[in-house]
């Protein structure tokens, strides 16, 4: 990105110089979905598509934001509004005044306000955690320009608080957690239970990982991802019968085995067979990309869509069509959908040298079977939210 471009658009629109730049990844899951919120593990990591913004202060109250392309309008509200805008076009605004919230209330009341210029190219709602991307962003700016002195993993957690108490969203920490913290060229084992964290490596050899969106919107607000956390807790209460455990996360699949005539209940059983072993399928995965068994990562990888498949049931037609087309391609290692599911994207892993002729086969088969285009990226592996 030319910085000139954010610096220009900002001093244009505000008639003063930014003070700072900043750029905020998206992020992608290598494994370990639908786990965070259950005290699982997740592996995910950074992109380099994601957020821009140049900023500079004022002396009012004011915050005025506006975005070169996901929404032209300028958008000014009040420091202390807390406010939720319903309006779902001006929707990413509500992360930052989420944030806003959030982060005054562990610091001390911010005394004024400032100017804001916002530059995207990560595409909304396609999965890639473009939400977590604004509000890490916003953690930044409001860090940078206030001196404050928030740790790492605490403005990731606020961040999970603005999408939980702020949207609505019962999500887990994931996603705040892999756009903050990440480093360039690896991707974060955490546990999601205690927050204790390893960067590994991601070493794929003559692989690359391709970013298929479907481009059918997928609207994580939208009650079936609430559904899943409340059915994992259904079933966890019904797993401390006999067993004690605190979250599915804390057992492994032979303890789930013997235990899981407690359930019960067909959905409920199936809900919580996904999240145990797809917790313990992230760490094999973890170990199998340390011990360069990229064969079996694949494996891990392909059986973890199966299980969003046909467990959890998020997947849908359009995102079973990409990962199924690609397991079919010629130096095609694994695919599986990432995120929240219902939509969104999934990723690909392939050979360098197969991903030109990848990307045109899956997209006819795509487009022939869903009726409109799916979308390829490729992105690099890159550092957490940071000045530019
Ligand atoms: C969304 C949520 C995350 C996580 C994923 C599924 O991205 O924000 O917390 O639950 O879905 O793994």
């Amino acid at each position: 990105m030319n910085t000139a471009f954010l610096k220009n658009n900002f001093e244009q629109i505000f008639k003063q110089p930014a003070a700072d730049l900043f750029f905020s990844p998206g992020r992608i899951n290598i494994i370990g979905e639908h786990t965070d919120y259950t005290g699982g593990h997740v592996f995910p990591c950074a992109i380099s598509l994601g957020t821009y913004a140049a900023y500079g202060p004022r002396a009012d109250k004011k915050i005025a934001v506006c975005s070169g392309n996901m929404n032209d309008d300028l958008v000014v509200f009040d420091l202390d509004d807390r406010e939720l805008e319903e309006n779902p076009d001006h929707k990413w605004i509500n992360y930052f005044k989420g944030m806003i919230a959030y982060v005054q209330d562990e610091s001390q009341k911010l005394d004024h306000g400032f100017n804001l210029y916002v530059w995207g190219n990560l595409p909304y709602g396609a999965g890639l955690s473009s939400s977590a991307s604004i509000e890490m962003l916003a953690g930044h700016v409001l860090t940078e320009e206030y001196g404050l002195e928030i740790d790492p993993v605490k403005l990731a957690q606020l961040g999970q608080k603005t999408e939980n108490d702020f949207i609505g969203l019962s999500s887990g920490i994931m996603d705040q957690f892999a756009v903050n913290m990440s480093k360039k060229d690896h991707a974060i084992l955490l546990d999601c239970a205690t927050l204790k964290y390893n960067y590994l490596p991601l070493d794929l050899g003559d692989y690359e990982i391709i970013i298929m969106s479907t481009n059918k919107k997928h609207s994580l607000a939208d009650s079936a991802y609430n559904d899943r956390v409340q059915e994992c807790q259904e079933a966890t209460n019904r797993l401390r019968q006999k067993l004690a455990l605190e979250r599915l996360g804390d057992i492994d699949e032979d303890t789930f085995d013997e235990y899981s005539y407690l359930i019960n209940d067909e959905t409920l059983l199936k809900r919580a067979r996904h999240a145990v072993f797809e917790n313990q399928r992230t760490i094999k995965a973890a170990k199998a990309m340390q011990d360069k068994d990229l064969d079996r990562l694949g494996r891990l990888i392909n059986a973890s869509h199966v299980s969003l498949d046909f467990d959890y049931e998020v997947t849908g037609k359009e995102l079973d069509t990409l990962a199924q087309s690609a397991w079919k391609q010629e130096g095609c290692l694994c695919a599986r959908m990432i995120g929240g599911g219902f939509g969104g994207s999934a990723i690909a892993i392939v050979k360098e040298d197969k991903a030109e002729d990848f990307k045109e086969k899956v997209g006819k088969i795509y487009q022939e079977k869903i009726g409109y285009a799916a979308s390829f990226y490729e992105a690099k592996i890159v550092d957490g939210t940071h000045k530019l």
